[in-house]
């Protein structure tokens, strides 16, 4: 039986001495190829005499970030860089990237230089020192400042935080901040119950902690971005409204149904709109008009579905053209399903509410149901292509 040849490198961390790692940073990434190394730099510089280890997640990026990031880690070995493939989202990268190391202390911090990296030593310092588990960069203390956001970005991030506070009961001051750290046996505790959608890692972390993590809030300054751009945008609000719905109801409801059903509801507003629309167009023919809204607010279900609710299974293509006409033949029996059910109760029973709501109920489960089976159905080993993102 032959053995393996002996290391040709000591087994030692970059302090040259066999200690462990007391600290990994996790950043996320999703095209920063002009942010990493100037980031790797100032790790370094605010973080020199701690054993620590900078993790990249990288989300399959366009622009040669994780290229970048290999070179970077085959001259530093405390530089790793796990690229993922075929998912994308920040809370789910970050979660990877905490799963993948033995540090004691885990931080979170965006790749773009937005967030104050001097402040990594004092939530160190807090956290060897003090009886607390969580270290929470904060934006909205004396000393912590939003930085050069627009009035609407500031009102959105306000209504995100009183609902995380009102709705989760989550005690702090900036649950929306993607900068933080914490101890490893706390996200350990945590990981099982997280939701993993979306961007509000620390609102997830804290959600799903059995028990209450013990808190300190330590003042930052929201500093422009390097380079490159936001991924901020509209679906991440919705993204945002699906973890509190995961958080709250999601234990008893799956959070795509919520998502569906949500949608459904939108639809209906469609289907009256246009309802209204089409009678004054088409004239008293009650039915042609009728027809039309249908049609019209199947199509604009499916499209939000399949941009909302299927995110992550997307279709694309000729795809899109085939799973719209699948779609509409698996609603058009869940309608005709809504009204059995519905004159069936209303002939026992007389109450048109009760009956006209149980029959919505059952033709959205039904809908829900059939158009995941047929529609959306989750390959076994979903291949994408650079060309698959956006
Ligand atoms: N792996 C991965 N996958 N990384 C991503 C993805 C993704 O899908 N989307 C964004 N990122 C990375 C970016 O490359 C960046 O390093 C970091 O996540 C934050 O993304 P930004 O696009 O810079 O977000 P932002 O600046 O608008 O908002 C950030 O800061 C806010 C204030 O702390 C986020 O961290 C917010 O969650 C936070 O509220
Ligand atoms: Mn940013």
């Amino acid at each position: 039986m032959s053995t393996l040849p002996p290391l040709s490198y000591p087994v030692l961390n970059h302090l040259g001495c066999p200690r462990p790692l007391e600290l990994a940073v996790i950043i996320p990434t999703f095209n920063e190829v002009d942010n990493v190394e100037e980031l790797v730099r100032r790790l370094h510089h605010v973080l020199a005499g701690v054993a620590w280890e900078a993790v990249f997640v990288d989300d399959d990026s366009t622009d040669g970030t994780a290229a970048k990031l290999h070179e970077l880690s085959n001259c530093d070995p405390q530089v790793r860089c796990l690229r993922q493939v075929g998912r994308r989202g920040l809370s789910s990268a970050c979660v990877e990237g905490m799963l993948s190391t033995g540090a004691r202390f885990l931080a979170v911090m965006d790749a773009d230089l937005q967030h104050d990296e001097a402040l990594l030593a004092g939530m160190l310092q807090a956290l060897r020192d003090e009886p607390v588990d969580l270290v929470v960069g904060t934006r909205y203390m004396d000393g912590g400042d939003v930085g050069e956001w627009h009035t609407s970005r500031q009102k959105i991030s306000t209504l995100a935080t009183h609902m995380s506070q009102k709705m989760l009961g989550l005690n702090l001051r900036d649950p929306m901040s993607g900068f933080f750290m914490l101890r490893r046996s706390s996200f350990e505790a945590s990981v099982y119950g997280l939701s993993s959608i979306g961007f509000k890692i620390l609102v997830d972390l804290v959600a799903s902690s059995p028990t209450p993590l013990r808190v300190k809030e330590l003042p930052y300054q929201f500093r422009t971005r390097l380079a490159g751009e936001s991924k901020l945008d509209n679906r991440v609000a919705w993204d945002y409204l699906m973890l509190l719905a995961d958080k709250t109801v999601g234990r008893y409801i799956p959070t795509r149904l919520v998502s569906f059903g949500v949608i459904g509801g939108f639809g209906v507003l469609v289907h009256l709109a246009v309802l209204r629309v089409a009678l004054g167009l088409i004239g008293p023919d009650f039915v042609e008009a009728q027809t039309v809204a249908v049609t019209i607010a199947m199509i604009s279900n499916f499209f939000l579905n399949n941009a909302l609710t299927y995110r992550d299974q997307r279709l694309k293509g000729w795809g899109v053209i085939a799973g719209l006409l699948k779609f509409m033949a698996a609603c058009s029996i869940g309608a005709v399903a809504n009204v059995g059910v519905a004159a069936y109760i209303h002939s026992g029973s007389g109450n048109w509410l009760v009956s006209g709501l149980a029959g919505i109920l059952v033709g959205t489960i039904w809908n829900y149901g059939a158009t995941a089976y047929l529609v959306w159905i989750k390959p076994k080993r979903r291949r994408t292509t650079p060309s698959d993102r956006t």
